[in-house]
């Protein structure tokens, strides 16, 4: 039998769900239950049945799942598997920020650790942010930790005064306006499909700006041939599975996720199989960060 059949037969043993994001490497988003943006997985780590759900992602969505249901066993198939702009800020930070700005909203992206969500009062994804700002009652809204997408969403909300931390991701900020331009000249009608965690000097080109998600969504709805995709490579296994007569192209070769790459079929097999490489939250913390990611689920509806 081959890893695929073992794991499939775990899986069913085991009562176990496989979710992947869309940068995990294709031959774990062709084994996974369901594939989606970070806002989709938390929604079917929240609301499936199953007691046991491989997360095969980065540790914020592993936590993020533990957190909306602790009575599940969640598994993150590699431990090391991290997000840098997840520990760019820590909690002290935001107790010391919350200190100077006493009427202030603290908003973080999904992209966080458990402690930081638990000081904060709502969490967003790329997807809802905007929606989620927008109806707050505060006017004063510290956004952390990504910059980038921060200041993307201050842009549309200007009767807000946002406090931004100053993270961001790695891979995205690799992105220079330079390789935009490079691959515009080559391909000069291609649609031009931007994550918001992109630099604004590249969002600045974009035809479209969204979650991964709503990007394949974007993609699959046009009437377009081709695309510019600027976010982690890993996204062109959906988009060319769902659009097969369409052209993606990537401005920059280096648009890789490492951290998103560590999960391999060996590793969802083995945490499977000794039911281990399980992510675990601090009581304490779990409920406050719940608050944060529960509220998140009723203003995005
Ligand atoms: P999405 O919510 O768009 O999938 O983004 C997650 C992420 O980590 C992007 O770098
Ligand atoms: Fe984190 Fe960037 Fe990787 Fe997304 S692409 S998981 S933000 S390091």
């Amino acid at each position: 039998m081959d890893i695929q059949e073992e794991i499939l037969k775990l899986k069913e043993k085991k009562d176990a769900i496989i979710l992947a994001h869309y940068y995990q490497r294709p031959e774990i988003q062709e084994i996974a239950d369901a594939i989606g943006d970070s806002y989709y997985l938390s929604k079917l780590a929240k609301d499936c049945p199953n007691k046991v759900i491989v997360f095969c992602g980065v540790r914020f969505m592993a936590e993020s799942a533990k957190i909306l249901s602790p009575e599940k066993t969640i598994i993150l198939p590699v431990q090391e598997a991290g997000c840098p702009m997840a520990d760019i800020v820590e909690r002290q930070q935001i107790i010391n920020l919350k200190k100077e700005h006493p009427n202030a909203a603290v908003v973080c992206y999904i992209n966080s650790t458990a402690q930081v969500k638990a000081e904060s009062d709502v969490t967003v994804t790329s997807s809802n942010a905007f929606k989620i700002i927008k109806n707050l009652e505060q006017e004063e809204i510290i956004f952390l930790p990504d910059q980038n997408l921060g200041s993307y969403i201050a842009e549309q909300i200007p009767e807000k005064r946002f406090i931004l931390w100053k993270g961001f991701c790695i891979t995205h900020k690799r992105i220079q306006k330079s390789n935009i331009i490079f691959i515009k000249k080559k391909k000069p009608r291609a649609k031009v499909l931007v994550h918001p965690e992109c630099e604004k000097d590249v969002r600045n080109f974009a035809d479209f700006i969204g979650s991964t998600k709503e990007m394949i969504d974007y993609a699959t709805s046009s009437k377009e041939k081709d695309f510019i995709i600027v976010t982690e490579q890993g996204i062109l296994h959906a988009l060319q599975k769902k659009n097969p007569d369409k052209n993606f192209y990537i401005p920059d070769s280096t648009m890789i996720c490492t951290n998103m790459k560590k999960i391999r079929l060996e590793d969802v097999y083995k945490g499977l199989f000794n039911m281990n490489s399980i992510i675990e939250v601090e009581e304490k913390i779990r409920q406050k960060a719940f608050q944060s990611l529960i509220n998140m689920h009723r203003y995005a509806k």
